[in-house]
Formats: structure tokens, sequence, C-alpha cells
């Protein structure tokens, strides 16, 4: 995927057309205003005209031509009072379409896998969609209420110039317009590359400060603050370079424009002003050649800066778009239908699965949770325990075998309904940057303020909330970082227990906890997890005694299983480990008693 792919102007309009064509009405309606307002800008030096001629011809010049003068001031009036009524027009159009698109592109980056999202760094995405929504209303703004109009306007007065005077006229106008439009269009083309570039820089210098700042306190720790600025100017000296050339050549771009208005300009003026001599022009002919060209070169200069707009509008939206082309890793199958959770089986079946092809983490994964029953997974690190979970939840697709739920195959139903047939108590809790009533209550928005309690109540982590100044209303910081490791696991526990899911996943959901805490949440969460089909990843052996099966994960391979007693008497891996477990809590209770005596 290259963010740099150039994108037709057409194929962007193309996709915004939809939007638009929603609103024909009111795109029709702000048209005709416009051509009303073009109508009364090219009457203007027409009124002008007929009044300097009125002046210099009439015997008695003291005679007011008021009607014409009364014609001049309506004219005047009207070019803006049709503007604004435009604009007021289409505003619900631009606001509406750029508010779609953007819509679109949230949903879609919650709809890519987790592998996207993990490669990507959230300040980059972030400045793409904020770039691509404005550019979105610009580009419509322009197109259809800028160059078009402009467009109808060259060729009302040309075809003025035609009707009133000889050729030569009308082949001066347009030669300078060709001239003009393909100098700005070459010129153009060839800044792109410039302002493609700035914007490279400004996502990456971007993505780089969100790295940094998230990272506030690692940095403090190894004192980087000097690195991080480097790092991060860096990317700013990228923009610098990027915008100066861009500048420099916006410079060569808008002297070239005049330099060719000037030339035409002149020689226009030139043949009035010969005609005039010869007799065959009258005076307000004069100004009215004047006038028409002065007024074209408005909008032309308009266009050269309209063109080049459009042109950045139009990389903005690109990147924007990039990102919507994005495919998804993980799809629904076309027609799939909801998961039918009864009772809740949960099978992997010979399951292979790898991050990257080249090393493979789990290795003929084969095991069966019967509905209602607890199976517990240990290992060591690394081993791919929190894996499996990813899998059930579906963020990855498995690369052989299958996983399934009461005989369906889950990459067979909605992810919809499969997600919320699950909670998990993961291994790292992020919280949002909100209070801590509402990081409880998504665990079901829709609950009632006693569930929430509850809920607290039952992950042991009320007591604490009450104790804090502001309760419930308590911030948690930015991704939960002023409440310790243990309180965000009891409110992951306690948003979990919100959401009654049929199924059940504990990732080392106590590991953040000290022992005694943990034995008060274990007996809460054995009791919900009564009747539940779940998964306990465990860290501490003592946690897991009475799961139903246990399986031992060595380098993504079932090493062994059974119950404790079982594994306890197989004497392997399991019983080395609960051993060592054993023996260390052993001395952490004597050094305990020690610091007591
Ligand atoms: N998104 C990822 N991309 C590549 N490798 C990953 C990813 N997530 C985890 N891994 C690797 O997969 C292995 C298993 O991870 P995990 O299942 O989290 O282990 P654990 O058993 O400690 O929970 C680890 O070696 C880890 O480095
Ligand atoms: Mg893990």
């Amino acid at each position: 995927m290259n963010p740099s792919r150039p994108t037709s102007t057409w194929s962007v309009l193309r996709r915004l057309w939809p939007d638009v064509w929603r609103y024909r009405g009111r795109v029709g309606v702000a048209l005709a205003f416009l051509v009303a307002a073009k109508l009364a800008n090219v009457g203007v030096p027409l009124v002008m005209k007929e009044l300097i001629d009125a002046l210099d011809l009439a015997p008695r010049p003291l005679l007011v031509p008021l009607g014409l003068l009364l014609a001049y001031g309506a004219l005047r009036l009207s070019t803006s009072l049709f503007q604004e009524l435009r604009q007021i027009v289409f505003a619900r159009v631009l606001a509406r379409t750029s508010r779609n698109i953007t819509l679109r592109v949230f949903e879609h980056l919650h709809a890519l896998s987790l592998r996207f999202h993990l490669d990507r760094r959230t300040g980059g995405v972030a400045r793409d969609v904020e770039r691509g929504m404005g550019a979105t209303s610009d580009l419509l703004d322009w197109t259809i209420y800028t160059i078009l109009p402009t467009l109808f306007e060259i060729a009302l007065v040309c075809s003025i110039l035609i009707a009133r005077f000889d050729w030569t006229f009308t082949a001066i106008t347009l030669a300078t317009l060709v001239a003009y439009i393909a100098f700005t269009f070459t010129v153009t083309e060839w800044r792109m590359r410039f302002y493609r570039a700035a914007n490279t820089a400004d996502t990456e210098a971007n993505a780089r400060a969100v790295d940094s700042l998230l990272n506030y306190e690692t940095v403090k720790y190894f004192g980087n603050e000097r690195h991080e600025f480097a790092r991060y100017d860096a990317s700013l000296v990228k923009y610098e370079e990027a915008t100066v050339k861009s500048q420099k050549t916006l410079a060569v771009l808008n002297i070239g424009q005049s330099g060719i208005i000037a030339l035409g300009l002149t020689a226009l003026l030139w043949r009035a002003a010969v005609g005039v001599g010869a007799g065959t022009m009258t005076l307000g002919d004069f100004v009215l050649v004047n006038a028409f060209l002065l007024q074209l070169s408005i909008p032309l200069n308009y266009l050269g800066m309209v063109y080049r707009q459009v042109k950045q509008a139009l990389i903005n939206i690109e990147r924007m778009f990039v990102l919507l082309d994005e495919a998804r890793e993980v799809e629904d199958a076309p027609g799939a239908p909801p998961l039918a959770v009864h009772g809740g089986e949960v099978r992997f079946e010979h399951v292979d699965f790898a991050y990257d092809s080249a090393r493979p983490i789990l290795r003929d994964v084969d095991f069966r949770i019967p509905a209602g029953h607890t199976l517990a997974v240990v290992g060591t690190t690394g081993a791919g325990k929190s894996t499996l979970a990813r899998l059930l939840f579906r963020f990855y697709d498995v690369s052989a075998g299958r996983i399934t739920i009461d005989g369906q195959d889950i990459r067979a139903v909605g992810q919809a309904s499969l997600r919320a047939a699950i909670g998990i108590v993961p291994q790292d809790t992020v919280l949002f940057n909100d209070t801590i009533y509402y990081n409880i209550a998504y665990g079901r928005p829709d609950a009632s303020r006693e569930e929430v309690i509850a809920a607290a109540k039952a992950a042991h982590i009320h007591g604490f909330i009450e104790s804090l100044p502001h309760g419930y209303d308590t911030n948690v910081g930015e991704r939960g970082l002023k409440l310790s490791g243990g309180e965000k696991q009891r409110v992951a526990i306690a948003r979990t227990l919100l959401k009654r899911p049929a199924l059940l996943v504990f990732d080392e959901a106590t590991s953040a906890l000290d022992t005694r805490t943990e034995k008060g949440i274990q007996a809460e969460l054995a009791a919900i997890a009564r009747g539940r089909t779940t998964l306990v990843i465990a860290h501490r052996l003592s946690t897991i005694v009475d799961a139903d099966q246990i399986l031992v994960l060595e380098h993504g391979r079932i090493v062994e299983r059974g119950t404790h007693e079982q594994l306890l008497a197989e004497g392997g891996r399991y019983a080395q480990l609960w051993a060592l477990q054993q023996r260390e809590r052993a001395e952490a209770s004597g050094a305990a008693t020690v610091v007591e005596a």
C-alpha cells in the first residue's frame, strides 16, 4: 500500500457523487442562485457602458438616466445577494457530505483488523482523517461552485465580446485564456509533489508527537527528552523543506499567471484604443472592454488558485480514501447468520496459527470445552495463551483447523454476534479517558446505575471508588493510567460482569492483584463462571485447581492435559511448576511471618 498513490480527480469526485446527488434539489437551487449572481456580475459593465454612452452622447449631459442608475445599483446588490443565498442553501450539503464521509472512515477503521491497528500509528491516522474531512467540503465547494460558474462566466463574456466587437477581441481573449489555463495546469501538476511531500511529513510528525506523548513516563524514566525532540524535529525539518519548496514554486506560478493576464489586457486595450480612435467604438465600449477583462481576470486568478486548492484537497482526500480502501482482513461471510448460542461448547480443532507466516505461534492446538465447563491454560510467557483468546474473538483467522462454538465455525457467523457472546478480562486493561462509571458501564451501556454499582461491588472495587473524592465520577486519565494495575483490572472485571456474556475468558485476570484481593475476587469469578463456558488463562496455578481441565501450553503446543490431580500425579511440567510456586509461596509467607514478628 502506497499512501501517496495519486488518485484522479474524477475517481474522487465519482466517490463523493452519491452524497451530493442525495441533495440534488439543494444543489440545483444553489446553482440557480449562482447563475443569477453571475448574470448580475456580467450585467454591471454592460449597464456601465450604457451609462457612459448616455452621458457622453446626450445633447444635455445634465439629464440623468435614472433608470440606468437604478439598474446599476440593483445589479451590484444582486451579485453578492445571490452569492450569499447560495452559500446558505449549500451549507447543509457540504456539512452533511463531509460528516457522512468522515463517519464512514471511522466505521471502516473499526472494521479493520487488529493487525492493521498494531501496524499503524494512531496520530498519523487521525491526521489523515482530519485533513480528509476538511478537504471533502472544500473540494465540493470549489468544483461545483467555483470552477463551473467561472467557466460559465467566461463563456458569457466571450459571447458578448463576439456579439458586439470584431473577432480580434474574441481571439485575444481566447488566446489569453488558453495560455493561462495551460500554464496553470502544467505548473500546478509539477508543484503537487511538494505539497504531497509536505503532507507525508506532517502526518509523520504528528504520529511521532502522539507516540512520544503517550510514552511520557518512559521518556522521563530514561531522560530521553532530547532524543524525542530530535526525532520530532527530524520530521519537522522535512515538513519545513517541503513547505518552503511549495511556497517558492507558488511564486513562480503567480508571476506567470499575472504576466499572461497583463499581456492579454494590454493587447485588448490596444485594440479598443485603436477602435475609439478610428471612431468604430464609443468611449463606453472602451470602458466595457476594460471592465470585462478586469472582471474576467479575477475569476481567472481564482481559477488558478482553486485548481491548486482542488489538487491539494484531492491529495488530502486520497489519503483518507487509502484508509477506506484498506481491505478488511477479517470479514463477515456474505449473509453470515448471527451466532446461535445454546450452552456454549467451544472447540479448537487442530488449530495452527501464525501472526507472521515465518513464525508459527500455535501448532495443532486441539481441545474442547463442554458447555458450562471451565478450561484452564497455563504455560510460560510467550507460549501463545493470549493468542487463543484473540483467535476466539476472531481478531485473526486461523491458518489451519477451525474454531467452533456450539458446532458453528466462527468464520461462518457474524462477528458482532460472536463478540457479543464472549466476555473477556484481558491481560492488559486499557481504559477510556473518562470516568470510572463510564468505563464500567461500557460493558453494557444501557445498564442502570444500580447494576453498575452491583458489578463494581462484585469486582471488589466499589469500596475503593467510594473512597475517592469524586467517587464514580473520577476520571481515569489517558488509557486509564491514573489507576493502578490492580484497580484497572478490577474495573475490567466489573465491566465484564456487567456484560453477562454466554462465554467468558479470563486472561491472567487477577495477575496484577495481591494474593488476598485475588482470593476475594476469585470467589466472585467462580460464581459468575458457574454454568458458563469459561477459558481461564492463569499465571498462578493456585487459582485454577478447580478447573475441569487444564492444558499446559509450551511453544504453541499442548504438552499436557488433565485435571489438577491427574497432572500432579503425572509428575511432568505442571507438577514442576506447581512445586516451584508452592515453594515461592511458602517463602513469601515465611517472610511475612518474620516481618510481623
Ligand atoms: N500482533 C502480533 N504480531 C506478531 N507476533 C505477536 C503478536 N502478538 C503476539 N505475538 C507473539 O506471539 C507469541 C505468543 O503471544 P501471546 O499469546 O500473547 O503469549 P502469552 O502466552 O504470554 O499470552 C509471543 O511470542 C508474541 O511475541
Ligand atoms: Mg498473555
